[in-house]
């Protein structure tokens, strides 16, 4: 004997007169009339069943005991509905089960919040987590961990028929220079040792190449213990991959196919491939981003032409001063609030370093508003409407100052406005390589750090600059990004060990260091290593985008809080005495009660 025989989503009119067993949870129960109705709800839809005391009083007194969230078995026939019943909205919406039995499977509390997807945003989110198997029930969450099983078994697929192999990597690891906080584990074993959780399986990665596995892949956990926001979790998920005789190009490609197939998977339509890609000085120029959201205009435009030997003092010092001027148009926008561009828009210029932020607002009528272009002079106004495309409605928004500080002000800037004019299309996917990644940025205390890792090649063609500017060396490192956000990252990696070495030295790791932290990699190059590269894109991310969702949590079945915290568990939590001796561990003050 079966518990079921169908799911809740099954029954069509063609089942008409068959005798079924549904299994689920009461959505809502119903008196019309002294008919009872209760929705029964599984993860494959509901099924209305209608309880008629002609039928069988035992049944609807049964029935019009039942709570939301009962678990109950019910009996009964298929019946199609009339015209006039007929619900649209549900696949099952042709049919209902005239119920003869029902059993209550399991009682059910009041849920502390309605199971309900548009109810959802009004609750706290601590409370959807600390209940988050009951979050689970909502039919969105449901489809967003479908939807996500989809993608990665869409993934798994290609990277099976590309011959790549499926390999497990190590979580209790050593320390990877990722760039976030670890998190250490005490060893047992070994007093006073810890293993570090992998922030990525980086290592591990590049010496499976080195091990002769040509092409890698994992779903792989990663562990970061960084500052959280929407799209980051103390724990997340890579598709993770490295390729053996390769060149950046090769990856790529790769990876513009994942990306057709996971969008396929996902409902949505292919991207043209190849993906388009633009260098990261190009990003940079244009979208004041190396994330450049591409679903918009409002491109930054370079005005050193039009503004050279400018009377406006703003303009003229940033010039002089080796700086540059640039604005961006945003379209529509001239009635945008004071308040927004002159005290938020304005703060953030401000924040980035730059003295204000001019603006002309493009009256209806043709005329310029604005406190500075009474310094302009007719040819520049001439060559600015030009340089810009200014029409009646447009808000043009300069920054000048050094390209560094003007640019990402205006990128954050473009962003707002972006979204102000409602100029942003919420289901348009854009997506974007980013090439030529600088090798090295400054740390705040002015070090030199890799901005992806220190694996990563230079181009060949800067490697003289390593010794004379270290800072104007590019990388052969690449980032894929959708909509605005970066999906993932990758590198050609370092193969010559005596390069890998100086690479460390040029960080300025001590000799110590680079043999405690990295001889075992240093060792692997000298046994004959392949040129190799890879990448790896954030599952979570990108899930999250291609359901159209603004959080990484909501595609996690059961992400931490903001504070990276297991609400639901209770985790992190105290351990006892005796769990701590065992790792010889002494606690330097009694922990703060937990919440
Ligand atoms: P990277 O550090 O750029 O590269 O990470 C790759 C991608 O992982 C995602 N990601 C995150 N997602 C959620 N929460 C986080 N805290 C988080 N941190 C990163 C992002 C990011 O683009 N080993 C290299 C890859 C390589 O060189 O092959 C690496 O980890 O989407
Ligand atoms: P000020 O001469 O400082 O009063 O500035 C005149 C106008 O130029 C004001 O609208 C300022 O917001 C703007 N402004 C000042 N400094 C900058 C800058 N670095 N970039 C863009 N606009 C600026």
């Amino acid at each position: 004997m079966k518990m079921r025989t169908h799911t809740c989503g099954e029954l069509r009119p063609a089942d008409t007169g068959a005798k079924v067993e549904l299994c689920g949870w009461v959505d809502s129960v119903r008196d019309h009339g002294g008919l009872i109705f209760i929705d029964l709800r599984d993860r494959y839809g509901l099924t209305q069943c209608v309880f008629d005391p002609q039928d069988s009083q035992a049944a609807w007194d049964a029935a019009q005991a039942c709570r939301g969230e009962y678990v109950v078995r019910i009996s009964g026939e298929v019946r199609g509905r009339p015209p006039e019943m007929l619900n649209e909205r549900i696949a099952t919406g042709g049919i209902e089960v005239r119920s003869s039995g029902i059993v209550v499977l399991n009682k059910a509390h009041t849920p502390p919040f309605p199971l309900d997807d548009r109810e959802a945003a009004h609750v706290s989110e601590d409370l959807r987590l600390e209940y988050r198997y009951l979050d689970l029930r909502r039919p969105g969450m449901q489809q967003a961990l479908m939807l996500r099983h989809r993608i990665l078994q869409a993934a798994r697929n290609y990277f099976d028929e590309q011959e790549f192999v499926d390999i497990e990597t190590p979580i209790l690891t050593k320390s990877t220079p990722e760039g976030a906080r670890d998190y250490l584990v005490p060893s047992r074993v070994s007093p006073g040792m810890f293993f570090a959780l992998p922030q990525a399986p980086q290592q591990y990665k590049q010496l499976l190449m080195m091990a002769g596995m040509d092409r890698y892949v994992q779903i792989a956990r990663c562990f970061r213990d960084e500052d959280l926001r929407a799209d980051r979790q103390p724990e997340f998920t890579q598709i993770d991959l490295e390729m053996s005789f390769v060149t950046a190009d090769d990856i790529m490609a790769i990876v513009d196919g994942l990306l057709a197939r996971v969008m396929v998977a996902a409902g949505h339509p292919a991207p043209e491939l190849p993906l388009p890609r633009m260098t990261y000085r190009e990003a940079m120029d244009r979208f004041g981003s190396d994330k450049p959201d591409l679903r918009f205009g409002m491109e930054i435009v370079d005005l050193a032409a039009v503004f050279a030997g400018t009377h406006f003092k703003v303009f003229a010092r940033a010039l002089e001063g080796g700086g540059v001027v640039k604005a961006i148009n945003a379209k529509g926008l001239f009635q945008a609030p004071i308040k927004m561009v002159e005290e938020d828009w304005t703060g953030l210029a401000k924040d980035g370093g730059l003295g204000g932020l001019a603006y002309i607002r493009v009256q209806e009528d043709g005329t310029w508003k604005s406190p500075i272009v009474k310094f302009f002079s007719d040819d520049e106004k001439l060559k600015l409407q030009a340089a810009l495309g200014i029409e009646p409605g447009d808000l043009v928004l300069f920054g000048a100052d050094k390209a560094e500080k003007v640019l990402p002000v205006l990128g954050r800037i473009r962003l707002l406005a972006g979204a102000q004019a409602q100029a942003i299309p919420a289901d348009a996917f854009r997506f974007t390589w980013v090439t030529d990644f600088p090798l090295f940025e400054r740390s705040d205390e002015g070090r030199l750090v890799s901005v992806h890792h220190p694996f990563t090649a230079p181009r060949p063609e800067d490697i003289p600059l390593l010794d004379t500017d270290a800072e104007q060396v590019r990388a052969q490192a690449y980032d894929i990004v959708l909509n605005g956000t970066e999906l993932g990252g990758g590198s050609i990696r370092i193969h010559d060990p005596a390069f890998q070495a100086r690479m460390f030295q040029v960080l300025g790791l001590p000799e110590s260091e680079i043999q405690s932290r990295f001889s075992h990699l240093l060792r692997a190059l000298e046994f004959g290593a392949p040129p190799h590269g890879g990448l790896a894109i954030g599952a979570d991310r990108l899930v999250m985008l291609l359901a159209n969702g603004h959080s990484i949590r909501d595609v996690i079945a059961f992400p931490k809080t903001q504070k990276a915290m297991d609400v639901m568990m209770n985790a992190p939590s105290s351990v006892d005495d005796k769990q701590l001796r065992d790792i010889h561990i002494r606690l330097a003050a009694a922990p703060k009660p937990e919440g």
